[in-house]
């Protein structure tokens, strides 16, 4: 089935990351050279996404202006010849109407700016992407579309009995090559509580019945509207599936997950590949 739109939650405070984010969104942190949020957009464009809804917060503005033309800059590009930097910042344009902005007014939860882009999204499934989980390798949401029939649909992978408490955490019921049928699902389960140690991560494929749920408010783990507790409440009424995704994932959210993902990502560029390596192993060596 074809998912025609996304939502990308970028209304979020990125508190682990002050003073970084004090007037700068967390999702414009770059990997290498290119903003988290940019490469949420690619992959969910190489998914078939067509709409791209951003639901946003104060000190966010440059995100839209990131998505945006600045003519300024690709006149200097064009008049230097530098045409190589001026295909970079014009091919992450999309179509003109195809992106909009919704304010979160407060940042009340995952849950909540889902909630935020109903009017946008209508009555179709959409899909959900967070910018700072970050995967390398096959695009998961791409796998997802490939796989998705219909209901709900959670990209999942496994974490150490350690760090359920962080994630919310799937109770397993099928298990059909990577997809797994969903029958339980709870938000921060400490270790003794956690049903399994699969855990979702920042990909969803979500039902118009999701929003319905949401419209109702609740508050869940940290007093926020939990995307995860409105799936949990569809089960049994939609079919609900996780799919083990087969890319490398960093959380970006957390320092270290962002350094992480820094090096993995830089170790794949031919053009930094063999002096970063270099210095890993004499900086691992002294
Ligand atoms: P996080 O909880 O990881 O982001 O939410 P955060 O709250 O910005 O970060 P910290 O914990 O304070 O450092 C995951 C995603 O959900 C979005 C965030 O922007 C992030 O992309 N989010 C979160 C919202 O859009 N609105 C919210 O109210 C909360």
């Amino acid at each position: 089935m074809k998912i025609r739109k996304a939502i990308f939650p970028v209304g979020g405070l990125g508190t682990r990351f002050l003073p970084a984010t004090k007037a700068m969104p967390k999702e414009m942190l770059p990997v290498v050279d290119k903003p988290l949020i940019q490469y949420a957009v690619e992959e969910a464009a190489a998914a078939g996404v067509e709409e791209f809804i951003f639901v946003t917060g104060r000190n966010k503005s440059a995100i839209e202006d990131h998505f945006d033309h600045s003519t300024e800059l690709e006149n200097v590009l064009q008049a230097k010849g530098k045409s190589e930097a001026l295909i970079t910042v014009q091919q992450m344009m999309r179509e003109p109407g195809s992106v909009s902005y919704v304010r979160q007014q407060e940042p009340a939860g995952l849950g909540h700016a889902v909630w935020c882009a109903r009017n946008q999204v209508g009555s179709e499934p959409v899909a959900v992407l967070l910018a700072d989980d970050l995967i390398l390798g096959t695009p998961a949401l791409q796998e997802m579309v490939d796989a998705y029939r219909d209901g709900n649909m959670v990209a999942v992978m496994e974490v150490s009995p350690e760090e359920t408490s962080s994630y919310g955490i799937i109770t397993p019921d099928h298990e059909k090559g990577p997809l797994i049928t969903v029958k339980g699902l709870i938000e921060k389960p400490a270790p003794e509580k956690a049903p399994s140690n699969l855990a979702v991560v920042g990909r969803y494929i979500i039902e118009p019945g999701v929003f319905t749920n949401l419209a109702e408010g609740h508050k869940g783990a940290g007093g926020e509207i939990q995307l995860t507790d409105a799936l949990a409440s569809r089960i049994g009424k939609a079919a609900f599936a996780g799919l083990k995704f087969s890319g490398q994932r960093y959380d970006c959210g957390s320092k270290i997950g962002f350094i992480k993902a820094n090096m993995a990502f830089a170790l794949q560029r031919p053009e930094l590949r063999a002096e970063l390596h270099k210095w890993l192993a004499e900086q691992i060596s002294s």
